[in-house]
This record gives structure tokens, sequence and C-alpha cells, in this order.
């Protein structure tokens, strides 16, 4: 096998293990994916400032995401169906982020449930809430992650209307998968995968299915989620939610600064500045380049964290040049689940770590909270 030293490898190595189906829903974006490329690709374009003769023998990355200790400022961004990367996943990704100290979120859209994290850590981990029409559900929900004491709720703001994604159309995205002789004939090359699901009763969404009176079949994710999703949700709903939760509160989905200043009006804790990592509105800004204005209309009110195109350390870092306090990672930690489990989970994190901490150190700092705009190079 080959030595995993990047994240590109882990997706690489996923791709082979994955089925097709939940291969293309991680690795695609909305429309023609321009947002997508752009996470990417404007964060190559930002230079480093390389300094020399500093003392850079004792580095730490550790650091506050709400007041909560974190190894690095890197948590594990909600996703959906991670259970269908791999078997059980969500509990293996809660599981390699416990240990490695930093937070794991799980989405409403999880094949694993509230109650099976709970189970299998020790560590809080954090709920992500998606509005439906159903509120009494919504309550339910809300209950369920106060019960498995979550220690914050983080509220998506920027999927009350699905993005269109190609693939997933056109592969029939289902979980569990329909059995088409095209999808018979992809699943009888991934044996790994099949064995997994074989010996795991998880293939269902285990937050939503036997929850949700009437809701028995979601073979078509893409239809019921324009049925149930509420398209009605407003700043109004944000107090409510605030509310009724009672708890921290971060808000996913900012991208524009009049909203940034909603998002402080409202009190939250933290906000998430994030295109959906490229899956939603297809023509806004990368993140990386939208942060900027977003940190300085928030102030310093709220926390800023921002997602969306991170695939190493050194992305981690130019995050935090410009202006994030902690990012997320979606699709990183996705491939090495679907490349090894657990493990790939841990690899992943120890490489972002490994190049966070040598990228801050060439760069001439040793302090993750002192990393600011001046390790960057004006552009050119
Ligand atoms: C496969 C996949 C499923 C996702 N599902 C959810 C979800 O259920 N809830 C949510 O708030 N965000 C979801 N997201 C968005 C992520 O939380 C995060 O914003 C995004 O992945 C960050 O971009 P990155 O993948 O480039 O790191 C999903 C992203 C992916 C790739």
């Amino acid at each position: 096998m080959t030595t995993i030293t990047n994240i590109e490898d882990l997706r690489r190595l996923a791709q082979k293990r994955v089925p097709r189906m939940f291969y293309d829903y991680a690795d695609s974006g909305s429309w023609t994916e321009s947002t997508y490329r752009a996470n990417e690709a404007d964060f190559e374009r930002i230079r480093l400032r390389q300094r020399v003769a500093v003392n850079i023998a004792n580095r730490s990355l550790a650091t506050t995401m709400i007041g909560e200790d974190v190894a690095m400022p890197v948590a594990i961004a909600p996703t959906g169906l991670t259970g269908m990367q791999h078997a059980d996943g969500e509990i293996l990704a809660a599981r390699a982020a416990e240990k490695f100290g930093i937070p794991f979120t799980l989405s409403t859209m999880s094949i694993c449930s509230i109650e099976d994290i709970a189970a299998s850590t020790t560590r809080p981990f954090w709920f992500q809430l998606y509005v439906m029409k159903n509120r009494g559900f919504i309550e339910r929900l809300i209950d369920r992650a106060k019960a498995a004491r979550c220690s914050a709720l983080m509220l998506t703001l920027d999927l009350q209307i699905l993005g269109q994604r190609h693939k997933d159309i056109k592969n029939g995205l289902s979980a569990p998968p329909k059995p088409t002789f095209g999808n018979l004939v992809n699943l009888a090359t991934k044996p790994r995968w099949c064995l997994g699901m074989l010996g795991t009763k998880r293939r269902q969404f285990g937050n939503i299915v036997g929850h949700v009176e009437g809701v028995t079949d979601m073979s078509s994710l893409g239809a019921w989620t324009q049925q149930q999703f509420d398209p009605s949700l407003d700043w109004n709903d944000v107090e409510w939610i605030k509310k009724r939760w009672g708890g921290k509160l971060i808000l996913k989905g900012i991208l524009d600064a009049e909203d940034a200043r909603h998002a402080v009006d409202t009190g939250a804790d933290a906000l998430v500045v994030s295109n959906h990592g490229g899956r939603q509105l297809d023509g806004a800004p990368s993140t990386i380049e939208a942060l900027p204005a977003i940190a300085e209309a928030a102030g310093s009110a709220i926390e800023v964290w921002m997602d969306s195109g991170i695939r190493s350390g050194q992305d981690v870092l130019k995050a935090i040049a410009r202006g994030a306090k902690a990012t997320l990672i979606g699709r990183a930690f996705l491939y090495g689940l679907g490349a090894m489990g657990e493990a790939g989970v841990t690899k992943c994190l120890e490489l972002i770590r490994n190049e966070l901490d040598l990228t801050m150190a060439f760069c001439g700092r040793t302090r993750i909270g002192d990393v600011d705009a001046s390790v960057l190079l004006p552009p050119g």
C-alpha cells in the first residue's frame, strides 16, 4: 500500500474503497462547481512570509473554541450520510476526534444517531441542526441533543433549499443504496465497505427514521429535503431556537458581512463563515475570500470560524491569519474515513496538525494565538 503523506492520498484511497454514489456525494459541489473549486484555489494563491533566526523550539497549537480546550483550532464539520462513507462512520470519526482532543459535530442527517454517539464517547460533542417544517420534531431533536449532553448546538442557515448537485441526481443517491444493477456491480468492487455494512445495523438516517411519524422511506434524499426543510426560516426562528436550546449556539453558513451583523445581534457564541463546501450557491465567493470582511463586521462580539476548502494545515494557518479563530473540516476527514475508518480520520488530523505546526514555525511563530495577518505577504 502507498504511504499516506497528505490529504490527497486519503482522497485517492477513499475513491477506491467507497461506493461511487457516496464518494461522489462527498467529492462534488453544486452546478458548475466553480465555488467548490475556488474554495481550494483561493487558498493556494495566498503567500506566506518566511522568517528566520527566530527561536521556534517550543510551539503550541492549543487554543479554545467557545471556551472548550482544543488541541488545535480545527473541529470536525457536520456531514450527512457519514455512516455511508464507512460503516458506523460517525461513531468512528467522533472517537478519533475525542482521542485527538478536538470537537466533533454530528449532523442532523447522520446515519448513527445522537444516542449512538453519546454511548460511544465521553467528551461532549456538538449537534448540528437543520430546521424542518415539523417544529415538534425540531423540539424533540433539541431535547435529544440536551439529553445526550451535547455542549453546543450548530444551527445551519444555508440549506433550507438544496443546491443542485448533478452527480447525486444521476447516481440516484439514497441510503441504503437501492439494489439496482449499476449499484450492485459497483458494490461488488468494494468488498471492505460491504463487509462493514453487513456488520452494522446502522444503515438509515438514525436521527430521523423512527422519530418522525410517517417517515420510513427516505429513498430520495433530494425529494425528502424539499418536502421537509423549512424555507420560511428567518432570524426570528433563530431567536426561538436559541431560547429553546438555552446553551452555546453556533451559526453556520454566514457568507456576507450584513448577515454576520445579524448573527452578532442574536447573541450566538460563534459563527461559521461557510459556503457549505461549495455545495449550495455556485457562484458565491470562496470562504477564504469572504472571511476578512466578515471578521471585521463581526468584531469581537462573537467567535468567527471558517470552513470550506481546507485540505491542509497550511490552509488552517491562512484562515487564522485572515481573521478566523478556528476552522472546521468536512471532506478532509471524510476522505480519511472512507480510506481507512477511524485510523484514517486520525491520520487526517495528524497530517493537518503537523502541517500547521511546521508552517507556523517557518513563519516564525510559536503559538497559534499569536498568528495574525502579518504572517501573510500582500497579494501580488
Ligand atoms: C458530504 C457532505 C455532507 C455535508 N452535510 C452537511 C450537513 O449535514 N450539515 C451541515 O451543516 N453541513 C454539511 N456539509 C457541509 C460541511 O459541514 C462543511 O461546511 C463543508 O464540508 C466544508 O467544506 P470542506 O468539505 O471543503 O471542508 C456537508 C459537506 C459534505 C462534503
